[in-house]
């Protein structure tokens, strides 16, 4: 990648496009990054690409974007092209930054980003399976192998569906959405997106009045996350991403990470906190305490939220959060997931049905 600008990218016969699917708090990101001119950034979750755009238009630097769906790599390749080898686009899940950097001859970056989660695209597509207002085929695979959500529906017993819902998608009532599903898969098979949200909503059908916030969410909503982030590992992703990183960023670059709800931002709290310079409680002035030498300095002490003008234009950027940090000069620190928060149930392999992983 030489970092030099190249054909101005084919913009405006995307930007109908890419409004439509308004990357979250890109602005905030970008001024994370602080992008300089020669610098190469990682675009952890590609996507549609605005936060790899915008990172091109912020300085004459280069951007590697990664994304495991196959689809969001080939819907960019034509415009990407635009960009020369200003963009290159690696179709692998970020947990594999660091092979995917070393077979492009990338040693270190400036930068790298995780916009985690699912995109909008993902999201409106039914044959994908992620929305349950959508009939499409209980799939929920970002990459679409298997074992899928309908391969862990149909054979993961009730208590393990319940640890399930308990663990990724923090559902009270998990224990009897589990048990329904069981009893309804001995009548047929549950192979849709409609047909199990119709089975969560008799299950544990939506009570009167609002919830949090004043919003009143789908019963089957915890159901869908759950599932989605067991059958794509996410949170087993998150925290080998967040090591790559770590190990893969320069002296003085920037990480970045927008997450969508509290499994995940608690996990990147908790690895920045892991890696900042402790100080004793009560003395912001006094040195900071022995110990592993820090890596990271925070970029600001506490997330960031999305202006209201955003979550006006785009409710969807309502839970997102913003944690950044800069890498501090040394090694990495010990790649330890205890103290992080991220839960871990069985391997979704288990649940494996015939069906290539
Ligand atoms: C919220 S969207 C990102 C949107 C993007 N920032 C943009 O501006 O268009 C998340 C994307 O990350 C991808 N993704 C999620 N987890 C991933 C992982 N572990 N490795 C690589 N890509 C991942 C999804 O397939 C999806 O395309």
């Amino acid at each position: 990648m030489s970092g030099h600008a190249e054909t101005p990218p084919p913009a405006a016969a995307h930007a109908a496009a890419f409004a439509a699917h308004a990357p979250v708090m890109a602005r905030e990101v970008v001024e994370a990054l602080a992008p300089k001119d020669g610098g190469v950034y990682v675009d952890a979750t590609f996507g549609g690409g605005g936060y790899a755009r915008a990172i091109l238009a912020a300085a004459d630097c280069a951007v590697i974007g990664f994304d495991r769906d196959p689809t969001a790599i080939e819907r960019a390749r034509g415009w990407a092209a635009g960009y020369g080898d200003r963009l290159m686009l690696i179709n692998r899940p970020f947990a594999e930054m660091e092979a995917g950097l070393a077979e492009a001859g990338v040693n270190g970056v400036d930068g790298v980003v995780f916009d985690l989660g699912v995109s909008s695209m993902q999201l409106d597509e039914a044959g994908r399976g992620f929305s349950f207002r959508r009939e499409g085929p209980l799939s929920m695979r970002m990459d679409g192998g298997r074992p899928d959500a309908a391969d862990v529906v149909a054979a993961a017993d009730a208590a393990a569906l319940a640890s399930i819902f308990r663990a990724y998608g923090e559902e009270k009532k998990a224990g009897q959405i589990a048990r329904a599903i069981v009893r309804a898969r001995e009548d047929a098979p549950i192979a849709t997106t409609t047909a199990l949200a119709e089975i969560v909503e008799r299950a544990a059908p939506p009570r009167f009045g609002k919830g949090k916030g004043g919003v009143r969410i789908h019963p089957a909503t915890r159901v869908f996350q759950a599932l989605r982030i067991f059958v794509n590992d996410e949170i087993g992703q998150l925290t080998a991403g967040l090591f790559a990183a770590e190990r893969v960023l320069r002296e003085a670059g920037r990480l970045a990470a927008v997450t969508f709800h509290s499994l995940e931002d608690r996990i990147v709290k908790r690895f920045f906190a892991a890696r900042v310079a402790e100080r004793p409680a009560g003395s912001r002035h006094a040195p900071p305490r022995e110990g592993p030498a820090p890596t990271f300095s925070l970029l600001s002490a506490k997330a960031i939220a999305p202006g209201e003008d955003e979550i006006a234009r785009n409710p969807r950027a309502r839970s997102a959060r913003l944690r950044a940090g800069l890498r501090l000069a040394g090694p990495a620190a010990p790649a330890v997931v205890d103290g992080l928060g991220a839960l871990r149930l069985v391997d979704v392999k288990e649940f494996r049905k015939g069906g290539a992983s």
